[in-house]
């Protein structure tokens, strides 16, 4: 198994699972599941930083490359595990595949899915914060005549800052099993602040996730608007399948994002796994990592991603 950073904590329950013969799509969404749980991880599950109105939307996706099929949900609030809605609309509810807000939560509930809170006390301080550093007051996210003016004053915050602190990060999960099957899960917050109802990558197939027996997996972290408007994990994919190596691949596809015109520009992320077991990473910005475990190790190895 490879998962992106933050996804290490992960790695264990999904080796586990596949070390007793589970299948790689099990291993994936037991491993996003702890991520998930991560109170600390704060673009992802539980603890995931809020929208512009402080509400904690979020998106996942999974896809099994054995039939590729694929779930995904995106904008859902209430339930802590959108990686288990995402894999219950896969193979609950085949004649869809994406399903967003209100109608995901509905389904979820159908599907016997937990609720639980995801907006914990220091996401809400994190969030809070960063308007303050903006000089913009939270109390106005909801109530009042300000309201649209917070809101204009939230939208040009986004589009002037830097990177922030944390990294952008989502998490990425890709597995392959003892029977030759890949599995590829995604699961985010997406970006603080972002306006209500933003779907990111995470959800889109072919943008953030992408998975086929006959060619590899893909999944990306980062600024999903630009893996869909590249498709990177797909692009990623057909560079695999032209020869090139797992590293090589994720770096094609992000070399193809580079050339969009994007002023609101962060950092890109792409991780690939090959049926083979190769696997590779790719950044646009140094130092990025992602880790690696394997059924006869007893934990996981961080691994460089190569810097595009
Ligand atoms: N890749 C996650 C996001 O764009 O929010």
């Amino acid at each position: 198994m490879i998962a992106s950073e933050r996804g290490e904590v992960g790695l264990a329950a999904g080796v586990d699972l596949l070390r007793a013969g589970a299948s790689a799509m099990d291993a994936v969404e037991a491993a996003v599941r702890v991520v998930e749980s991560n109170e600390a991880d704060h673009y992802v599950g539980v603890g995931g930083l809020p929208n512009l109105l402080g509400e904690v939307e979020l998106d996942a996706s999974i896809m099994d490359g054995a039939t590729r099929r694929a779930g995904a949900v995106a904008a859902v609030s209430g339930f802590p595990h959108p990686i288990s809605i995402a894999r219950a609309v896969c193979e609950r509810l085949p004649q869809h595949l994406l399903l967003v807000g209100a109608g995901a939560e509905r389904f979820a509930d159908e599907a016997g899915i937990e609720r639980g809170p995801t907006l914990t006390d220091e996401a809400v301080q994190m969030w809070r914060r960063g308007l303050s550093a903006a000089g913009i007051d939270a109390a106005e996210a909801r109530h009042g005549p300000g309201e649209r003016a917070y809101r204009e004053r939230v939208l040009e915050r986004l589009a002037s800052m830097p990177v922030p602190g944390g990294p952008w990060d989502t998490v990425n999960v890709l597995a392959l099993d003892a029977a030759g099957n890949l599995a590829v899960g995604v699961s985010t917050s997406g970006y603080p602040w972002k306006y209500p109802g933003r779907v990111s990558d995470s959800a889109i197939i072919g943008a953030g996730n992408y998975c086929d027996n006959a060619v590899g997996g893909a999944a990306c972290t980062g600024r999903g608007e630009l893996a869909i408007r590249g498709t990177t994990a797909r692009s990623v994919l057909h560079a695999l399948a032209a020869g090139a190596s797992p590293e090589d691949a994720c770096a094609a596809g992000l070399a193809e994002t580079l050339e969009l015109p994007d002023d609101f520009r962060s950092p890109l992320q792409a991780l690939c796994l090959a049926p083979d077991g190769r696997h590779g990473g790719a950044s646009t910005i140094a130092g990025a990592s992602y880790a690696v475990m394997t059924a006869d190790d007893e934990t996981f190895e961080v691994r460089k991603r190569r810097q595009v």
